[in-house]
């Protein structure tokens, strides 16, 4: 069964074509990022309008890069929440109006519960079977816009659990960069720093609040931490940037690994899916990793085409919700 996904919820414009929910057949994205750069952030009016005038042709190299014509596509799977109101409305009146069109099943996914299903998919032939990951699962999300934890019962039964109660993951790392000059987006330059960093420099120490008895997280008191040890120190003799750099992703990566294997103990999960374009950074790979090798909980993260956002995992959990509504 061939779906046809398409994802519009911030930048990017995607198209994509995917085989039984698994096999990718083509995966194209189209971002704006270029665009809003000089702006420190995303601008939801500029990115809509670059996707009206992108859908058309990246539905088009998708079908073609994947050498099918509509006609062979069984559903259209749309993102359908959350993400910018601007941009949704792009994907969601193209999906609907080629559905209606073609007259294919319209299928509303969750961009979210899609990230978390990344991990189900596959870019080259059929998955191994050491590849696919056990359920249960936990998922956790940690991207620019949001930070969750799910439990994952089977394909298309997700719990929320917990998610950010201010500020995302990637949000927190975009700020942070901003407020110490490192230029837009700060993930990868934070990455890149923190890594190249031994040490955080004695003293220097960020909490991410801890929130317990909840899996919920909080970022922007750590944020605030920063700012205020920058507006305190810099300029001071021997004031450098990595080593509080390094301190703000140790407070962040720890928190999240602690939260997230929490979570596969209470609910027993043999696996944990990791998405967003935060899943990219270095640290809190290996961390989660090692800690849930320790746990017994094998810890997945999808190649980065399939971390940020992208079309293909919204056909993949496309294809589940077609088939349990069957
Ligand atoms: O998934 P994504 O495109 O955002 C949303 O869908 O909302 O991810 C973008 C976010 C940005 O905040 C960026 O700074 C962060 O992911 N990011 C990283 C890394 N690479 C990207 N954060 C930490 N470490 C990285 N290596
Ligand atoms: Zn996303």
């Amino acid at each position: 069964m061939l779906i046809l996904g398409i994802e519009t919820s911030c930048d990017e414009t995607s198209a994509a074509v995917v085989r039984d929910g698994r096999r990718i057949l083509s995966n194209v994205v189209s971002s704006s990022l270029e665009d809003h750069r000089k702006f420190g952030g995303i601008i939801p009016e500029i990115a809509s309008r670059r996707q009206m005038e992108l859908i058309y042709p990246v539905v088009d190299e998708a079908l073609s890069r994947a050498g099918v014509s509509l006609k062979k596509i069984s559903a259209i799977a749309v993102t359908q929440t959350p993400g910018l109101i601007g941009s949704l409305l792009v994907g969601v009146a193209y999906a609907r109006g080629l559905a209606f069109a073609m007259n294919k099943p319209l299928i509303e996914v969750d961009h979210i519960k899609a990230h978390i299903y990344a991990n189900f998919l596959t870019e080259g032939g059929p998955a191994s079977r050491a590849s696919v990951p056990e359920l249960p699962a936990v998922g956790l999300i940690v991207s620019g816009g949001h930070t969750s934890l799910y439990a994952l019962r089977d394909y298309t039964r997700f719990q929320l659990l917990g998610e950010t109660r201010d500020d995302a993951a990637g949000e927190a790392f975009d700020k942070v960069a901003r407020l110490l000059n490192l230029g837009y987006p700060g993930g990868p330059v934070i990455d890149r720093m923190a890594r190249d960093t031994d040490d955080p420099a004695p003293g220097i120490r960020f909490t991410a609040a801890e929130l317990p008895g909840t899996f919920d997280f909080s970022f922007s008191g750590v944020k605030t931490a920063v700012l205020y040890y920058q507006q305190k120190h810099a300029g001071e003799k021997g004031y450098a940037v990595a080593p509080v750099v390094r301190a703000f992703q140790d407070s962040v990566v720890g928190i999240l690994v602690r939260k997230a294997l929490a979570a596969c103990r209470k609910k027993k999960a043999r696996s944990l899916l990791v998405g967003g374009g935060v899943a990219a950074n270095s640290a809190l790979r290996r961390e989660l990793t090692l800690a849930g090798e320790a746990e017994g909980v094998k810890a997945f993260f999808p190649p980065m085409s399939l971390c940020v956002d992208n079309a293909a995992m919204i056909a993949g959990l496309g294809y589940h919700l077609a088939a349990a509504v069957k």
